[in-house]
């Protein structure tokens, strides 16, 4: 293949390989400030933009705060979440665990646009993403706190690796704290960050196993209080549709610690929230959080930023649109190189 390249190709390739070396960075250390001299507006303009989707559709918050998430357990923080499928990639918007359900990546798009207005080329997507999710919590009644910023965007994203890594809602406990340990994200930090679903809905999808079959039982999850299990009994029946969403605590749009209080009471929406109370390693912070929402909202700025901080280390980019990867010079090159190839065999 390489042979039937003439010279001036296989140089130019070099030139590619030498040049992709030479712009793209690999991460710096994350430190707050990141932007104060690049684009000092960048934190206030996430911060408006939140505010204005916010108000169109008040679950926004919720499903930007769970991009992160999605996005930091995944190869790191990189919005490699973000990527549209190509023909040669698969990335993991369709993933298991995202597909159907990750919602709201308009509102990403919507930052960067504004972002880029402001100044061009300067602020990662994923950057926007954890900005964003700190806008999201805040002005959703929780915790304020400082960011650090500084990520790369990812050249690549993969699903196989998003379905091997994000956990199922039908996890047990001790599987969540595996998962979580494997992140250096302790027991506490688990329980802190399954708080974030203190906002935001979940599909009857996820939940008509534990409502008639828990485990191949052929009965419901024994934990579920008996009126919380009628109510969700009505909402998702046996055979219904299971696109119907419910409400992850009793009050969905405000962060707060009411999450614990309903796991105490039974009440936990997903199987994989009542399991950290049924699980003794797990309980006591539950209990702890239900009756000190101020040592709630400690310990998950403490997970938020450690989960933060998760990095690849893979060379990456600032992406001009969140979704592709950006077009180098050389490559456009190449690209017209081969289109001039083409022309000359055709004539
Ligand atoms: C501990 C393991 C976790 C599991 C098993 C889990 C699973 C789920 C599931 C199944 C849903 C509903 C999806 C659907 O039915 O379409 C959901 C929603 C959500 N998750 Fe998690 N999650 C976990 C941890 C987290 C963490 C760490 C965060 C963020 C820090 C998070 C943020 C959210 C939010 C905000 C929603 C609601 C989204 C919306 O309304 O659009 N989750 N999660
Ligand atoms: C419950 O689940 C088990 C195993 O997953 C399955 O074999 C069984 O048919 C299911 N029962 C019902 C009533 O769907
Ligand atoms: C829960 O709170 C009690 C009383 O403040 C404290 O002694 C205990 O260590 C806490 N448990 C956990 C797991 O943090």
């Amino acid at each position: 293949m390489m042979s039937l390249l003439p010279l001036s190709q296989c140089v130019l390739l070099l030139f590619f390989f030498l040049y992709m070396l030479m712009i793209l960075a690999t991460a710096t250390e994350l430190r707050p400030g990141f932007y104060a001299e690049t684009c000092p507006e960048a934190e206030s303009t996430v911060r408006e933009v939140m505010k204005k989707v916010m108000k169109r559709d008040p679950r926004n918050a919720a499903s930007v705060m769970r991009f992160q998430f999605h996005d930091c357990f995944v190869d790191g923080c990189d919005a490699s979440l973000l990527l549209d499928d190509t023909p040669t990639m698969l990335g993991e918007k369709l993933s298991l665990s995202n597909i159907n359900s990750l919602r709201s990546y308009e509102v990403i798009d919507e930052a960067k646009e504004e972002l880029e207005k402001l100044c061009p080329g300067v602020v990662s997507c994923a950057d926007i993403i954890i900005m964003a999710s700190r806008d999201a919590v805040v002005l959703t009644g929780g915790p304020n706190w400082e960011v650090k910023l500084g990520r790369l965007d990812s050249l690549t994203a993969s699903q196989e690796d998003s379905d091997k890594i994000m956990p199922s809602p039908r996890s047990t406990a001790s599987a969540l704290i595996d998962l979580f340990s494997e992140f250096d994200l302790s027991v506490k930090d688990l329980v802190a960050l399954s708080g974030s679903h203190s906002i935001g809905n979940g599909r009857c999808f996820s939940i008509v196993n534990r409502l008639y079959n828990q485990s191949g039982t052929g009965m419901p999850d024994p934990a579920l209080e008996t009126q919380y299990r009628e109510k969700l009994d009505k909402l998702c029946p046996k055979g219904g549709d299971e696109e119907v969403i419910g409400d992850l605590d009793a009050t969905p749009h405000v962060f707060d610690n009411q999450y614990f209080k309903d796991l105490v009471s039974g009440r936990g929406f997903l199987y994989s929230d009542q399991t950290l109370f049924t699980n003794q390693r797990t309980r006591e912070f539950v209990q702890n959080f239900s009756s000190d929402q101020e040592g709630f909202f400690k310990a998950f700025v403490e997970g938020m930023v450690k989960m933060g901080d998760l990095q690849s280390g893979r060379p990456g980019e600032i992406r001009q649109n969140c979704r592709v990867v950006n077009r180098r010079p050389m490559e456009i090159l190449i690209e017209s190189l081969d289109e001039m190839n083409e022309q000359k065999s055709e004539t």
